[in-house]
């Protein structure tokens, strides 16, 4: 079976549209061929080549040790079985300290098949998005939980329950949207910032543990496959588990699901 260089059919503007005319779209994180043909098959948007292979991939205990060349490898593998998503590259920890560094990082992360990278952190990450986004890197916002930060934050936490707290995150992500982020990831944060923050934004915005309200939902494919061997987080679903251990027809179901505004539900989310 060869599906190389299949042309990429979702854009940045699919995604826009879909958030315009009120419709959600799915991610999955996926790391190998495989898993990224079936991903892509069942029309999931996005594709995220993740930092989170630190430790489902690698066995780390955080996302810290990921370089630059392991997300171009699992690029790479991902690229080979797409079929029509966009792939999405993290940009790990320490690969966006200065304007040189970020650049070269982002160009070979885009050189090896991602049409968007993504940064963890906040208004700080401004004139970093600024900078790709005129350059014609199209980046993807990552606020609340930012676990390339876990040591400042001094553990994964649910993030922005203070009511300043959350002020300061809803100015933060109309910053990253005014200096040229083409989306934003929330992650772990109250299901009501999720909402107004999705709302205050023309951007689509992308949800994991941020509640049912965002325009798309994303899970990291171990948890989606009920893999990881640690404590699920409240908001994994083990999809598989549903579709008695059919892989194509578990993403089918998530893919659906998160469509039609059914996943995550309440037992997912935080308040
Ligand atoms: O690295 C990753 O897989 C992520 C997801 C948790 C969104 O950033």
């Amino acid at each position: 079976m060869s599906v190389h260089n299949t042309p990429q059919t979702v854009t940045i503007k699919t995604l826009a549209k879909l958030k315009a005319e009120g419709e959600k779209f799915s991610c999955l994180t996926a790391y190998d061929y495989c898993s990224a043909y079936a991903v892509s098959k069942a029309g999931v948007e996005v594709i995220l080549v993740g930092d989170s292979l630190g430790m489902v991939i690698q066995g780390h205990d955080s996302s810290l040790p990921v370089t630059i060349d392991d997300i171009a490898y699992h690029i790479r593998c991902v690229r080979r079985g797409n079929v029509g998503s966009m792939i999405m590259a993290d940009m790990p920890f320490m690969s966006f300290y200065s304007e040189d560094v970020t650049l070269k990082n982002a160009a070979a992360l885009m050189s090896e098949g991602a049409h968007i990278v993504k940064l963890e952190g906040g208004a700080w990450l401004s004139e970093t998005t600024r900078l790709l986004s005129e350059r014609g890197i199209p980046v993807c916002a990552h606020m609340g939980l930012t676990p390339q930060s876990v040591n400042h934050l001094g553990g994964y936490s649910v993030q922005g329950r203070d009511p300043d707290a959350a002020q300061t995150m809803v100015d933060e992500a109309l910053v990253l949207q005014e200096a040229g982020a083409s989306m934003l990831l929330l992650e772990c944060i109250p299901e009501e910032l999720g909402e107004r923050i999705t709302k205050a934004l023309h951007i689509p915005v992308i949800g994991i543990g941020a509640g049912a309200k965002t325009d798309s939902q994303i899970m990291v494919w171990h948890d989606f496959i009920g893999m990881w061997p640690g404590r699920p987080a409240k908001f994994v679903k083990n999809f598989l588990a549903d579709t008695d251990g059919d892989i194509q027809a578990a993403i089918a179901l998530y893919h659906s699901q998160v469509k039609a505004g059914t996943f995550p539900g309440p037992e997912h989310s935080y308040e």
